[in-house]
């Protein structure tokens, strides 16, 4: 059963799951006004990796006899100056979900919530290639800037990525 703090703490870090969907959403819009139709895909499947993120923590807290509390989300920026700003935005919004993970997993082992912990765990690796991912990309952009012929190679190489859905246990 999950503490009253740490229902709460999940039901804040559902809605920063599904606000990191609305944020992908709205860098996919900015990519797809660019002609650059594999960032915007990439996104894309941010975002759908998003949602499933958030419907982890809402199927767990359900599990654990919690109650679901679906927040207000705030409007996502929706104007970019470039990709490498993009991908700068996007590396810092993982940041900032990587510290409310830990944040979580501070307060299940402070709870001593066995359950809750090991169902962090996957959030905890998650969030290294989450990072790493994001990372990449953006030092990839920062090689070609000024290129126009390497960001349409690297646009290329990120339309295909597809969306691979979670297991339940994944
Ligand atoms: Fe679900 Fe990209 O953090």
């Amino acid at each position: 059963m999950l503490s009253q703090n740490l229902q709460d703490a999940f039901n804040e870090q559902m809605k920063n799951e599904f606000y990191s969907a609305y944020l992908y959403m709205a860098m996919a819009g900015y990519f797809q006004s660019e002609d650059l139709p594999g960032f915007a895909s990439w996104m894309r499947v941010q975002a759908l990796e998003e949602m499933t993120h958030g419907e982890k923590f809402f199927n767990f807290t359900c599990e654990t006899g919690g109650r679901t509390h679906l927040l207000p989300i705030a409007g996502p920026p929706n104007d970019f100056k470039s990709a490498i700003d993009v991908f700068e935005q996007g590396l810092t919004h993982e940041k900032f979900v990587t510290a409310s993970i830990n944040n979580l997993m501070n307060i299940a082992v402070e709870e001593k919530d066995h359950a809750a912990q090991i169902f962090l765990h996957w959030f905890v690796t998650e969030q290294i290639e989450e990072e790493s991912s994001f990372s990449l990309i953006l030092k990839k952009l920062k090689r070609v800037e000024g290129d126009g012929r390497g960001l349409l190679l690297l646009d290329q190489e990120l339309g295909q990525r597809v969306f691979v859905p979670p297991t339940q246990s994944a």
